[in-house]
């Protein structure tokens, strides 16, 4: 299993990767999957500024591009010394393939500020589990 500073490293990189130039905040993601991978991401705006991606939606499609679709833990991570913290519209995607129990760790450029789980974040959810 991956450790704590790995995942910082590895997400540090998917952070310095963001293509931020109309916000010029840099996100980067990591998802630790059931199969023992991880899968980064990070933000990519364009010009039609609804169009742009967040770094969760990236490291979720690379997630389910190589076939699993069980997120273990997310790391997600912004030069905000107070951490990142994901959007609406990402919580919901990381809930699609996680539990209220899920470790979401808010991290700064250098450490883990927040060890939450999905459920402190999105409470309540709407999930699959309602469409069965
Ligand atoms: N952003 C993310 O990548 N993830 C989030 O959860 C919050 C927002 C990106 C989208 C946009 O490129 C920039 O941060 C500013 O909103």
């Amino acid at each position: 299993m991956i450790t704590e500073d790995q995942a910082l490293d590895l997400v540090h990189d998917a952070m310095e990767r963001a293509y931020a130039p109309y916000s010029n905040y840099q996100v980067g993601a990591l998802v630790v999957a059931d199969d023992g991978h991880t899968y980064a991401g990070c933000n990519v705006e364009n010009a039609s500024y609804p169009e742009g991606h967040c770094a969760e939606t990236a490291a979720i499609a690379a997630m389910v591009l190589a076939g699993s679709k069980r997120i273990e833990s997310i790391y997600i991570m912004s030069q905000d010394t107070q951490g990142a913290t994901p959007c609406g519209g990402c919580r919901q995607r990381i809930r699609e393939f996680a539990t209220a129990s899920t470790p979401v760790y808010l991290c700064s450029p250098t450490n883990v500020v927040h060890s939450l789980t999905l459920g402190d974040l999105l409470p309540r959810a709407f999930g699959p589990e309602f469409l069965q």
